[in-house]
């Protein structure tokens, strides 16, 4: 009895010692907030892979970041190479299987990446935009720790941070990494009592320094035409203070933009916001949903004689903090399609050299980078796997308030686990190690710099025995082409788009 007492205690000393250590440490959140029982994740993982699989993946129908990927994104978080053993696990001849054309005569990579520059003829402030920025995410959505890491890594690493239709809190401003604001249907941080667009307010807040550019979001992919929702319990008095709307009430924006109801008072708010940030980029954030839309923008752009600076597309692919699961798996245009259509849709109208293009949609590797600038993009931003830069495990708690990594959470207790100096790094770490790898795969390619890509570099098997290039299977329209004669494939919709309304 007395040797089982021993062992009992000894046994007790062991994982009391363990849960405290687990508690002090500052790498693993999990462990951090589960102490002794979070090892059993990692023990999981190590016996079989698929273990993690089914923990991390247990609500996932499909596989919206396959295992490899993510397992790279954290290596290169903390600092590795991320790279793969023993070779592909693709089925490298499935029909959609996609590819980059590489050369015989591979380049040196730069050793620094090109940034596009932001900022068209009516933009006194250009930006200089790094190739893979953080995609909009607000406080709110994320905790205040998640935002600080987010910032202080786009501020080492010299990167944007979107800071998602919440506003600017003062998370935002601790490191003073570049912002991109961005103003929803909600106008948080800039509206009047009744929830409207407040041009003093705006003005005021624009023209901080740390403000690089104005983001005006249309829609997301995840839930394109519904507007954003907090949950009550998540509106805590900072979110609150930072949105402008009472504490602990469901804070809901608008499904539609209240400052703008034609394709033409589009861009005049958005000329308004640039005159009044004092001549910064400003531009808006979509998911592509009809071509005629988005083609009666664009007319729009012609009729008012100005455009946006930038137009970042988001994909249905894209993530979110929260939507219904139609919105997320049967709503908007996948980020291929809709990149597409918006380059072209520039280019076709003359304007491609005075706004620039981002792309966002599951990006997450130096691939992601390359494929989406051979589609039509100037720049690309991620959002999930930023978090999962900070820790995020797919544990898809981010509704409940109960992450428990820290990344999605207002419980103080919850995320006080996200540590901010380590995941600052490796925030920096993942962003550089990825932008890297882009241009490791441009040199392969022999390509110098991003305007030299062309459609005849991605190729997609289109049969078990045949691929295609994206020269052969899309329209590329020529410059200036819609207004001269568009052709077939766009004349429809060109004939149908009007610059004074949004129907089609
Ligand atoms: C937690 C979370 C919150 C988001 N909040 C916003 C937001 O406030 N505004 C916005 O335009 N997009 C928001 N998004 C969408 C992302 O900015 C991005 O467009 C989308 O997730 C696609 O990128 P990803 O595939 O890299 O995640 C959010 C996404 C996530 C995961």
């Amino acid at each position: 009895m007395k040797i089982a007492a021993k062992i009992l205690t000894g046994i007790g000393a062991g994982l009391a010692g363990l849960g405290i250590r687990d508690v002090l440490q500052r790498e693993h959140a999990v462990q951090r907030n589960y102490p002794v029982v979070g090892h059993l994740r990692y023990l999981l993982e190590d016996i079989r892979p698929e273990v993690q699989q089914y923990f991390i993946e247990r609500n996932w129908d499909g596989r919206p970041y396959d295992r490899d990927v993510r397992s790279v994104i954290y290596q290169r978080a903390k600092g590795g190479l991320g790279e793969d053993p023993f070779g592909t696990e693709l089925d490298v001849q499935a029909i959609g299987y996609e590819y980059l054309v590489h050369s015989v005569a591979p380049l040196d990579a730069p050793d620094d990446p090109p940034r596009p520059v932001v900022g068209g003829p009516d933009c006194t402030q250009p930006y200089a935009m790094a190739l893979l920025n953080v995609s909009a995410m607000s406080f709110g959505a994320l905790s205040a720790n998640a935002v600080r890491a987010l910032n202080g890594g786009a501020a080492l690493g010299g990167f944007a941070h979107d800071t998602g239709e919440g506003g600017i809190s003062d998370y935002h401003r601790e490191n003073g990494g570049d912002l991109i604001w961005e103003i929803g249907s909600g106008y948080f941080g800039t509206r009047t009592d009744d929830g409207r667009f407040d041009p003093a307010r705006f003005a005021d807040k624009a023209s901080d320094d740390q403000v690089k550019c104005v983001a005006v979001k249309l829609s997301q992919g995840a839930k394109p035409g519904v507007g954003g929702v907090l949950p009550a319990a998540k509106v805590t008095a900072e979110i609150a203070a930072a949105r402008g709307v009472p504490v602990g009430v469901k804070c809901v924006s608008p499904a539609a933009h209240s400052a703008f109801s034609t394709p033409i008072e589009l861009i005049e708010f958005i000329a308004r916001l640039r005159e009044l940030s004092g001549g910064k980029p400003v531009g808006f954030k979509l998911c592509v949903g009809s071509r005629v839309e988005l083609l009666a923008i664009v007319k729009a752009m012609r009729t008012v004689g100005t455009a946006p600076d930038f137009i970042v597309v988001d994909g249905s692919e894209g993530g979110t903090g929260a939507a219904p699961l139609e919105f997320e798996n049967s709503v908007g245009m996948p980020l291929t399609f809709g990149l597409m259509d918006v380059h072209n849709a520039l280019v076709g109208a003359g304007l491609r050299d005075r706004v620039r293009v981002g792309a966002s949609g599951k990006v997450s590797t130096g691939a992601d980078i390359v494929k989406r600038l051979i589609q039509g993009a100037d720049y690309t931003n991620a959002a999930r796997a930023m978090m999962m830069a900070i820790g995020c495990i797919q544990a898809q708690r981010c509704h409940t308030n109960k992450c428990p990594t820290g990344v999605t959470t207002q419980s103080a207790w919850r995320q006080r686990a996200l540590d901010v100096p380590t995941k600052t790094l490796r925030v920096r770490n993942y962003q550089q190690a990825t932008v890297t790898e882009a241009m490791r795969i441009m040199a392969a390619m022999g390509v110098a710099d991003p305007p030299a890509l062309d459609p005849t570099m991605l190729r997609q098997n289109v049969s078990s025995h045949r691929s295609a290039s994206y020269a052969e299977l899309y329209d590329w329209l020529a410059p200036g082409e819609l207004l001269d004669e568009a052709p077939a494939a766009w004349a429809g919709a060109w004939r149908s788009a009007s610059p004074d309304t949004f129907a089609r």
